[in-house]
């Protein structure tokens, strides 16, 4: 017997104990605690049915999910519909529980469903609302106590609802990692658990690994072989509203940049960008002072601050600084958090129109958007604000030119052969700025100043070698 069927039937016995002592089925019937008892014979067949009226038949059990889930739009989500729409099919498939009929905007029935005594079978009381079992399935009549969890947690069941979210989600960066999405078992699966399920990267690749330090009912878990890509509910906590949209609570305490730079070489912490305090605890670079500086001495296979060091380059923090050189932005946000109060979310996610009949709501494509930096930068056609980008990406090329090459690129690693200490010191600025990928935009005064004193470190280098022919 494998132990997740043995912690299975183990919990369905503590259940029927459960179920027994706290009386929480109501009355005989489909329906459960609320409903009204079904017609003896009658009803949805023999397959799972909707208990409905979470509060009473999941909160004897799960006092502290129901309160939370009390608190979210969920659980209100069908007084939402107001006049003709509170009858309106279409609407209602999204705003009840267990609605598997599917309706096209003018009323039309697209697909039939099942029976399973969800809001379209038997518009009861008990099924208004996103309840527990809208997200994971039907549970009744007798509480079977089989919840779906796996769809919830690849956020494929939040799709259903929130197609907008959905569709951008899943044809961007964080929803592309895992080709083979809708195949846990398939080999795309393996080889992200084979990358990323190692404790060393699940923290910012992995949706539980995340979830193990920043959500509070993940702490303590062993880690799942069946974990998944950053998704929904990495961000949003399906049981609480303590934020806007359900933001998970931890995630946006502060949030620590590994090296934060000569006056703050034992790590920085960022605590003031609002929401963008969510995006700083995974996009940041990953090195401390102790590996910058080894890998400046004695050169690395892998060199420079890992592919996300976008919040350490807002902050104007985190890359390797030559001595004797000033850094212009040290330290400095060029966007306050005045103007841009959650700093990264401001400008990556964006109200914008998706056609529903509502008005614009928050993209997930998590690309910035141009519609936002025109609400002050007027007339802006493009992101090269200032001819920043331009500049940034000439300089780039500049300082790329001057580094050690392999077949027509700058080399991919350092040895202490190829590289001098000069260039390595050099490469590490164009590690940085490259990886942040936003060509400036991030913090332009330090991006520009790391690559010009990095072009002049090794200019003066060159100039020292060719005088005394000893490397730099
Ligand atoms: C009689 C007590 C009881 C009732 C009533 C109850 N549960 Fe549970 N539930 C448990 C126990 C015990 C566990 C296993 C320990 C845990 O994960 O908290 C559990 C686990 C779960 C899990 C996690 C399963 C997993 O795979 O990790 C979900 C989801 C869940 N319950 C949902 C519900 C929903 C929805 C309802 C109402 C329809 C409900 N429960 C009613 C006792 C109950
Ligand atoms: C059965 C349909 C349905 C499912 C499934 C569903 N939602 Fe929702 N969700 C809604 C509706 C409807 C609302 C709006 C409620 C209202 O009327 O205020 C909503 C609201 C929200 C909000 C709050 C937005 C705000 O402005 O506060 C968040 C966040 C959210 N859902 C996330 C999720 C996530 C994450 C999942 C999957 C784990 C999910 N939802 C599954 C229908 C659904
Ligand atoms: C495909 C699923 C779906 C359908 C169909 C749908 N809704 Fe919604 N509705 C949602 C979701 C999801 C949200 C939460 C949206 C968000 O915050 O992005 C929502 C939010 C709302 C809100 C805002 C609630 C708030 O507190 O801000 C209203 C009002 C609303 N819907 C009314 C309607 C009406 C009226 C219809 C029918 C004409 C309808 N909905 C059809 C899924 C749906
Ligand atoms: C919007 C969808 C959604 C709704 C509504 C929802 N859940 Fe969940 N629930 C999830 C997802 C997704 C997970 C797995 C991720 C997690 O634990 O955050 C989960 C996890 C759980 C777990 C196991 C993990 C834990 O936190 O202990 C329990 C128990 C649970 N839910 C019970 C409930 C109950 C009871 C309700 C109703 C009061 C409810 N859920 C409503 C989506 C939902
Ligand atoms: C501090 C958080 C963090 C940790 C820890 C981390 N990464 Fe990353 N990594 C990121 C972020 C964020 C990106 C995406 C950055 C971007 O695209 O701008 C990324 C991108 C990558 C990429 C390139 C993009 C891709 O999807 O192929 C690879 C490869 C990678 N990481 C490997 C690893 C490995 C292997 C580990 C563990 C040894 C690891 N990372 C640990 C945050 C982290
Ligand atoms: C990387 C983190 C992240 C992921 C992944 C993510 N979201 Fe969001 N989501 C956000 C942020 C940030 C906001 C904006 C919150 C705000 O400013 O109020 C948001 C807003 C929302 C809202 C409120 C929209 C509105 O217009 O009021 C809903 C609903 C939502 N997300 C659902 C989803 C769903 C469904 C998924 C999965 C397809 C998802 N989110 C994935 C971070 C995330
Ligand atoms: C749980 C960690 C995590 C969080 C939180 C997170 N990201 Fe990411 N992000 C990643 C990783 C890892 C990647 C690379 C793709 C992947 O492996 O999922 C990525 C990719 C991206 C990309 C695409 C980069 C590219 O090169 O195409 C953008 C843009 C992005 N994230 C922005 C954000 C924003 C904005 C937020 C905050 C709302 C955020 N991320 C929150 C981990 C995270
Ligand atoms: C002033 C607005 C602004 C802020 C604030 C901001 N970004 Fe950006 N970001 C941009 C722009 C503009 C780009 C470049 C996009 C382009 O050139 O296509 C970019 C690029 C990126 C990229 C690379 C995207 C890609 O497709 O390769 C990532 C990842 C990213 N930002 C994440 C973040 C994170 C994380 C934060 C917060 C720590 C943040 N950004 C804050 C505007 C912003
Ligand atoms: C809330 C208003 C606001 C938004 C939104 C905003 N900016 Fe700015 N931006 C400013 C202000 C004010 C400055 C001048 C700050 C300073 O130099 O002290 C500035 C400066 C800049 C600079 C520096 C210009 C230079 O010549 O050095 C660039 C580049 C820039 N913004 C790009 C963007 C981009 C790209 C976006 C959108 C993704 C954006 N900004 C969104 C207000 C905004």
């Amino acid at each position: 017997m494998n132990s997740r069927l043995f912690i299975g039937l183990v919990a369905i016995g503590i259940l029927a104990v459960g179920l027994m002592m706290v009386g929480c089925e109501g009355p005989e019937g489909p329906q459960g605690a609320q409903g009204p008892a079904g017609p003896p014979g009658e009803g949805p067949g023999d397959g799972p049915v909707y208990l409905g009226n979470s509060a009473q038949s999941c909160g004897h059990c799960h006092a502290a999910i129901t309160d939370g889930w009390e608190t979210t739009h969920h659980s209100e989500a069908l007084a939402s519909l107001t006049g003709d729409n509170a009858t309106n099919p279409y609407c209602l498939q999204c705003h009840t529980t267990g609605f598997d009929d599917r309706f096209d905007h003018d009323g039309n029935l697209l697909t039939q469903g099942e029976d399973q005594d969800g809001y379209d079978d038997n518009p009861r009381d008990a099924v208004k609302n996103v309840q527990c079992e809208a997200c994971h399935g039907p549970m009744g009549p007798a509480l079977t106590h089989e919840p779906e969890m796996y769809s919830g947690r690849t956020g494929e069941m939040c799709s259903y609802c929130h197609s907008s979210e959905w569709d951008e989600y899943i044809t961007a960066g964080h929803g592309t990692v895992l080709q083979t999405a809708w195949n846990p078992e398939g080999e795309a699966h393996e080889e992200f658990i084979t990358e990323w399920g190692r404790s060393a990267c699940w923290n910012c690749h992995v949706s539980e690994g995340f979830l193990m330090t920043y959500a509070e009912s993940w702490q303590g878990r062993t880690f799942p072989e069946d974990a998944w890509q950053v998704t929904c509910i990495t961000c949003h906590d399906p049981h609480e509203s303590q934020n806007d949209a359900q933001l998970r609570q931890l995630a946006l305490g502060d949030a620590t940049l590994a090296y934060g730079g000569p006056d703050a070489p034992d790590a920085y912490p960022v605590t003031d960008w609002g929401k963008g305090q969510l995006c700083a605890q995974c996009h940041h670079a990953r090195p401390n002072a102790a590996s910058i500086t080894g890998q400046i001495n004695n050169g690395n296979q892998r060199p420079g601050p890992h592919y996300s060091p976008q919040a350490d380059m807002i902050a104007g923090r985190g890359s390797w600084q030559i001595e004797g050189m000033t850094y212009d932005g040290y330290g400095e946000l060029k966007h306050s958090t005045s103007l841009l109060p959650n700093m990264c979310v401001d400008c990556h996610v964006v109200r914008r129109d998706f056609g529903d009949p509502l008005g614009p709501i928050y993209g997930h494509s998590f690309e910035p958007q141009l519609s936002k930096c025109q609400t002050c930068h007027s007339g802006a056609a493009n992101f090269d604000i200032g001819g920043v980008q331009t500049e940034v990406a000439n300089l780039l090329e500049q300082l790329g030119s001057m580094l050690p090459q392999l077949d027509g690129q700058v080399r991919p690693t350092w040895d202490t052969l190829n590289w001098t200490r000069a260039e390595r010191e050099a490469g590490y600025a164009y590690l940085f700025v490259t990886k942040d990928g936003s060509s400036g935009i991030h913090n332009p005064d330090y991006a520009r100043s790391l690559l010009t004193n990095a072009i002049n470190h090794l200019s003066e280098a060159m100039a020292r070698e060719k005088q005394t022919g000893v490397e730099g």
